[in-house]
């Protein structure tokens, strides 16, 4: 069992990672006004109504009502539990999530923390079989043979898998709770069910293999590449997807980079562990690889967070221009001002591995300096079919860029891209922007189409009027005291105030509890607190209403509502005596509706 996680981490991770941020990198955002918008992920829609606010860091969707802060968002849409979406944003923000240790806690630590544990032990082991298993040999004469020297292997952690199906299991696997932890860590395999329950349930994933550890930012071991030493296939294997280990997130070599301690200019994105390698092995220190994976924009975003230059090494062969090609359009939206991105495509049949040890560290280094712009890239690669001397080959590269400028954020670098546009096709940037949206069905084939698909398997919150409707009084309490929790600091609270208790009185005694307790709590630190709650629904629908009372005024509104409501509260006390006495025969119960109360209804 985890221990607690402080109220207080939350608060801080919750001021600390911008909600955009966090739904950006999941659903396509349009800036309108102040707010975002985008088609919901949550139900089905053709028109976005989905909304988020960044100065109020909350999420809003006026077509089916879901709604909520950053946390609740990676809840609903990551299908995660509370402690695993505090676990996903204390990633974004880089931080680890501190536990309250109780008795229980102290007893058994987290799965996720024994996972990286084992994993650590076990990839010492591999290291250790490296310098002294007696077959070691064949694998140091393979790096060897690669020109991997001893310094490099020692930084970059590289261990051996000697042969044999059990060497994992039998060093690690003593009990069967300890077998379990083995194959969660994806370190070992099940066998058929026959077998299951004697000692040789199991066999290594790893045999065999030079290991390729791979780390976390913090240098944590998250998960391993193993390489044969010959020509047999498959010629990696790699851990599984796991608790501690994201395929498509995570970038190889970006730890031991950051280990060098200095700014790198840019960094350069491979496709390989080898290429990592053997640029580190080059003396070239800033490069990180994928693990086999497309480049994904949650890896765009992490490289960003170290520089402001990235440079793809890509092959030159078309594989590579269409990986590339992919590349760039996952690129396009986080091209903020500032930021730049190249293309360096390399010779037929090369690598960044072979090529650097062709040409050397001077010449590689200098052919990342002059790699191929985005700009330049992305209007050749549209033009290359078109004829360029035409006014429809211009028109067709006006109407096939557009889509794709129309992803970058608003910027100076976009209104660059615009005029680049127009330098190549004669029209001003005035006039690309004016003329009607471009026809995708008549794009080639390479452009994205735009995404339609919502994630409708979620379950649907219930549907909410788009029509403006008014609210409770306590709701309206609700909204005020989540906006200024200090207010109470102001007021007095009635005794009595919880016999008649309606859904929206129950919210708003919630939130006075705990308005209570940190009276200076920020709004969203309060929704951190109030989302482990039944109340979200509830919490969202207030909350996306806009109140036009400033802030100097919210004191004496909620003075004043709260006058209506306890005078609401004292008729329906009178009226249950009233009602106790003349029908004593009768069970009356409370009544569920509040009457309307005398006060208009709030401004949209
Ligand atoms: P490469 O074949 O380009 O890798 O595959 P490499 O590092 O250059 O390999 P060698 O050692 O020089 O021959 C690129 C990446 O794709 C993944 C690995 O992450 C690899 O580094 N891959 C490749 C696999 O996962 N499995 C495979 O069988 C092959
Ligand atoms: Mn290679």
């Amino acid at each position: 069992m985890a221990g607690l996680i402080p109220q207080q981490f939350i608060d801080e991770l919750l001021n600390r990672v911008d909600i955009l941020e966090v739904i950006d990198s999941r659903v396509k955002l349009r800036k309108a006004g102040k707010n975002y918008s985008g088609l919901c992920p949550f139900h089905n829609e053709k028109s976005p109504s989905f909304s988020v606010q960044p100065d109020k860091q909350f999420y809003h969707c006026f077509g089916c009502g879901v709604g909520g802060n950053a946390l609740g968002f990676l809840m609903a849409y990551e299908n995660i539990d509370f402690p695993d979406a505090v676990e996903e944003l204390a990633r974004l923000a880089g931080v680890e999530v501190p536990r309250e240790e109780t008795k229980a806690t102290k007893a058994s630590k987290s799965r996720y923390d024994t996972t990286l544990e084992l994993l650590a032990k076990v990839n010492k082991w591999y290291v250790q079989q490296l310098k002294l298993h007696p077959a070691r040999e064949r694998a140091v004469s393979y790096l060897k043979k690669r020109g991997i020297t001893g310094e490099i292997a020692r930084d970059f952690n590289l261990g051996y898998a000697p042969p044999g199906w059990e060497n994992v299991m039998g060093e690690f696997g003593s009990t069967p709770e300890a077998v379990k932890l083995l194959e969660e860590a994806g370190l070992v395999i099940g066998r058929d069910k026959n077998t299951s329950n004697n000692r040789h349930s199991h066999y290594d994933r790893f045999r065999d293999r030079i290991i390729y550890p791979i780390r976390d930012v913090r240098g944590r071991v998250i998960g391993f590449g193993g390489r044969v030493l010959g020509d047999e296939k498959p010629k990696y294997l790699n851990s599984p997807e796991t608790q501690v280990f994201r395929k498509g997130e995570e970038l190889y070599g970006l730890y031991e980079a950051k280990q060098q301690r200095r700014q790198f200019e840019r960094y350069l994105l491979v496709e390989g562990y080898m290429d990592v390698i053997a640029l580190a092995q080059n003396s070239i220190y800033n490069s990180v690889a994928t693990l086999g994976t497309a480049t994904s924009e949650k890896h765009l975003r992490t490289l960003f967070k170290q520089t402001s230059e990235i440079v793809f090494c890509f092959d030159g062969d078309n594989a590579g221009r269409e990986a590339a090609w992919r590349a760039l359009q996952v690129a396009l939206p986080l091209m903020e001002d500032g930021r730049s991105l190249r293309f360096l495509f390399l010779p037929d049949g090369q690598d960044p591995d072979t090529h650097v040890r062709t040409i050397g560290r001077q010449a590689f280094e200098a052919q990342i300096a002059q790699a191929t712009r985005l700009a330049d890239f992305l209007f050749s690669t549209l033009s290359s079919k078109l004829d360029m001397d035409s006014p429809e080959g211009k028109a067709q590269l006006a109407s096939a860029a557009k889509p794709l400028l129309q992803k970058l954020p608003e910027g100076v670098f976009s209104k660059l891209m615009l005029d680049e546009l127009g330098r190549l096709t004669g029209v001003s940037r005035y006039d690309l922007l004016a003329s009607p949206p471009a026809n995708l069905t008549n794009s080639p084939a390479y452009i994205e189409k735009p995404n339609t698909l919502s994630r409708n398997s979620l379950p649907q919150q219930s549907k909410r009027n788009s029509r403006p409707q008014t609210i409770s009084v306590a709701m309206r309490m609700v909204n005020l005291l989540i906006r200024q929790p200090s207010i109470l600091r102001e007021v007095e609270l009635p005794e009595d105030f919880q016999q008649y208790q309606t859904r929206d009185l129950l919210l708003l005694l919630k939130v006075i509890e705990i308005a209570r307790s940190s009276p200076d709590a920020s709004p969203h630190e309060l929704m951190g607190r109030l989302y482990s709650t039944d109340y979200s629904e509830q919490l969202t629908q207030v909350l996306s209403r806009e109140l036009i009372t400033p802030k100097e005024g919210f004191a004496h509104e909620f003075k004043e509502l709260l006058t209506g409501l306890t005078q609401q509260q004292q008729q329906l006390k009178l009226k249950a005596a009233t009602l106790q006495k003349l029908h004593t025969h009768f069970q009356s119960e409370p009544t569920n509706e509040l009457p309307p109360l005398d006060v208009p209804p709030l401004e949209q």
